[in-house]
């Protein structure tokens, strides 16, 4: 099934003004993707199936678009020093810092099948250990595919997929379920995670400003206008003295956004701002 240019710059430009999604020069990687659910699901050509899509008031077909055509790779313990400077920096001053309110606002903006949210969850309980209960460190999870959403909130995974947590992780959050491959998060760990569909791309919908955000490798399908204005509203979100984390191979101008660099990929609002 061949697509022409028109078929592929409909489709961009479909994914671009509503996601951010940037897939110029991405012809051949969105055909790829497309071409067997598209024949799987009887659509004779790309017109057609984005007829359909645009058709399709329940927008399921939408969101299955978005789900085929964005990289959901995520892992536990990916990126570790993030989470080891949490713990090591970020965490004793904000405990300090909110010791009155008890209370922590984290945010994970592209949470796919759960790995990231976990990893903090795991972090928050050991850090507080039986302080914990006395806190609310409960994390929102969003991401805009409703997929991995389903996943992560069942939070069930390989058992290869968990072989890199430490052992004291695996034994005090996870269970293996009877058939022996799969283990589930525990019931305890997965209420300290709220899962949310939510696009980047839209109006911030929170009520209180945030402590920590993790919004990790998800830029990497933004042009640089849509990364520069979804960094301001992230920044305008974030409390004073809060802290933001990307991937590690991606990178923020801070040339009209004051964020102060603390490593490569970490970055504090400062106080009194
Ligand atoms: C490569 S994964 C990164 C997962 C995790 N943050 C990590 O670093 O391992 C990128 C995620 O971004 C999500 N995503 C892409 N565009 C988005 C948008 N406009 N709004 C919210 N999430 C988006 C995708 O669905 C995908 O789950």
């Amino acid at each position: 099934m061949t697509m022409t240019d028109a078929e592929f710059y409909r489709i961009y430009v479909f994914l671009k003004s509503r996601y951010g999604i940037d897939m110029d020069r991405k012809k051949e990687i969105v055909s790829g993707r497309l071409e067997n659910y598209i024949r799987s699901k009887g659509w004779k050509n790309y017109t057609e199936y984005m007829n359909a899509v645009e058709q399709d008031h329940t927008g399921e077909l939408e969101k299955k678009l978005v789900s085929l055509l964005t990289t959901n790779h995520t892992f536990f313990m990916r990126e570790f020093e993030h989470f080891d400077f949490l713990r090591r920096e970020v965490l004793p001053q904000l405990k300090q810092k909110e010791a009155a309110a008890k209370d922590l606002n984290i945010w994970c903006g592209a949470s796919s099948s759960g790995e990231e949210p976990y990893m903090l969850a795991m972090l928050m309980m050991d850090f507080f250990g039986l302080e914990h209960d006395a806190w609310d460190t409960t994390i929102l999870a969003t991401d805009i595919s409703t997929e991995v959403l389903k996943q992560a909130v069942q939070g069930v995974y390989a058992a290869e997929r968990i072989e890199t947590l430490p052992d004291t992780w695996k034994r005090r959050y996870f269970r293996r379920l009877s058939g022996g491959g799969q283990y589930q998060v525990t019931e305890e760990l997965r209420n300290e995670v709220l899962f949310r569909q939510f696009n980047l791309m839209d109006p911030f919908p929170f009520r209180r400003k945030m402590h920590i955000v993790f919004l990790r490798n998800v830029m990497i399908y933004f042009d640089a206008a849509t990364k520069q204005e979804l960094i301001r509203k992230v920044y305008d979100f974030m409390k004073p003295g809060g802290y933001l984390f990307i991937g590690r191979t991606e990178t923020i101008d801070r040339g009209k956004i004051p964020f102060e660099m603390i490593q490569p990929s970490i970055f504090r609002k400062k106080e009194g701002i």
